[in-house]
């Protein structure tokens, strides 16, 4: 069990309609492109995403089958796409919907690129309770977020 007493970890950031989260990596997974959209909804300045594995937006709450299901899909050519729970350089979180590609370059795979897009509320939920199920399943970390009033 991990805790955590930041209470930080319980403020969401909502992803606007009219508005995509765009990044793209190398072919290992470090980022080469965050847009402005990217880094107002992660906290994170361009500079500090740039050069810096995709990881470092990885919400302890997302179970690991749902990267290793996207790493084999973009591995075997196909399109990837999943809701996904991140968390920003302060501690809370984003829900995106993400689709994540192949770049190709006369047949040849040269980077990925991922779109995101807004989560219903109802999405939400039902992802929460689907990864946190799937953590506790595979038996990764589960986590309960503690406040101290007077920290
Ligand atoms: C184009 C692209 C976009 C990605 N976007 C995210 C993302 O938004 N959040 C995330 O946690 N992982 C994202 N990943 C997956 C990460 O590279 C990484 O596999 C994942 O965070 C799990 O971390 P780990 O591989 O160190 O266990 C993305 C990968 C690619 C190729």
């Amino acid at each position: 069990m991990q805790y955590y007493n930041e209470s930080e970890f319980l403020i969401e950031t909502i992803v606007p309609e009219h508005e995509l989260i765009i990044s793209r990596t190398d072919l290992y997974g470090i980022i080469t492109h965050a847009n402005e959209t990217f880094c107002d909804i992660s906290g994170y300045e361009e500079e500090a995403l740039i050069g810096k594995s995709h990881n470092i937006v990885r919400h302890p709450d997302m179970p690991r089958a749902v990267f290793k299901e996207m790493w084999e899909s973009l591995k075997s050519k196909k399109q990837w796409s999943g809701f996904v729970k991140n968390i920003r350089k302060d501690k809370g979180y984003y829900w995106v919907h993400a689709r994540v590609s192949g770049v190709y370059k006369d047949d040849k795979l040269v980077e990925y690129k991922s779109l995101r897009s807004p989560v219903s509320f109802k999405d939400k939920l039902k992802y929460q309770k689907l990864y946190d199920a799937m953590r506790q399943k595979s038996g990764e970390m589960s986590r309960k977020i503690i406040y101290e009033e007077n920290k």
